[in-house]
């Protein structure tokens, strides 16, 4: 499976949010990351929809834009008319039927849906979610906050969802050169990295390490 590789915004420097982007843009990702947060799933609040429709303008890159928020399915809207290419939400804020009931409606306007699921959460509450689902987002840290240790333990699940599951498996939190290689073997095909790739001396070189 294709490597894909995306940078989280959530550690550029948002006084320059653009002229961060365009540089990591440069250095040769597929994707960006945007960080959506509450102050209510996660301790911590970032952007809404309307920065997000603002990023739109920098980048012809697709936005994957992470829900880190409860009640994800009332903002689902807004962030595709913003210009989210994938969403994912998180199934610890969710029930599975009301996600079967909304996904053909989000997937009809070409934006590609993910399932997220925190390092606690067990895999047998996604299950029987596979057929909706573009990807399944495993969280490597837990949601709140960037630069933190990647929690090894997680690797398990990453092992066992890719026994049962053959799409898309996207990572996200603390990966770097050392642990993207455990991901990767562990089956998953799509790291998020964000402090690894902006505050990285080289981020060119760095980016090309993670493969
Ligand atoms: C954590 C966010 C991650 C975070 C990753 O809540 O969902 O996307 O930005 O940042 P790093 O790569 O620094 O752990
Ligand atoms: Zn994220």
């Amino acid at each position: 499976m294709d490597i894909k590789i995306g940078a989280s915004i959530l550690a550029a420097d948002f006084s320059c949010l653009d002229k961060e982007m365009r540089r990591i843009e440069k250095a040769g990702i597929d994707f960006f990351h945007v960080d959506i947060m509450d102050g209510h799933f996660v301790p911590n609040i970032t952007i809404g929809p309307g920065v997000v429709k603002d990023i739109r303008k920098v980048t012809k890159l697709p936005l994957d834009v992470h829900l880190m928020i409860e009640r994800p399915l009332n903002w689902a809207g807004r962030f595709i008319e913003a210009g989210a290419d994938c969403l994912a939400l998180h199934i610890e804020t969710i029930s599975p039927s009301a996600l079967r009931k909304q996904a053909r409606r989000i997937k009809r306007k070409g934006v590609k849906l993910g399932v997220c699921l925190n390092p606690t959460t067990p895999l047998a509450r996604i299950k029987g979610l596979f057929d909706l689902v573009d990807f399944v987002l495993v969280m490597t840290v837990n949601p709140g906050f960037g630069g933190q240790r990647f929690i090894y333990s997680v690797l398990d699940k990453i092992e066992a969802l890719r026994v049962i599951y053959n799409g898309n498996i996207a990572v996200d939190g603390g990966i770097t050169d050392i642990t993207a290689r455990k991901v990767i073997g562990a089956g998953a095909n799509i790291l998020a990295c964000g402090t690894y790739i902006f505050k990285a001396r080289n981020p060119k070189a760095a980016i090309r390490k993670l493969t």
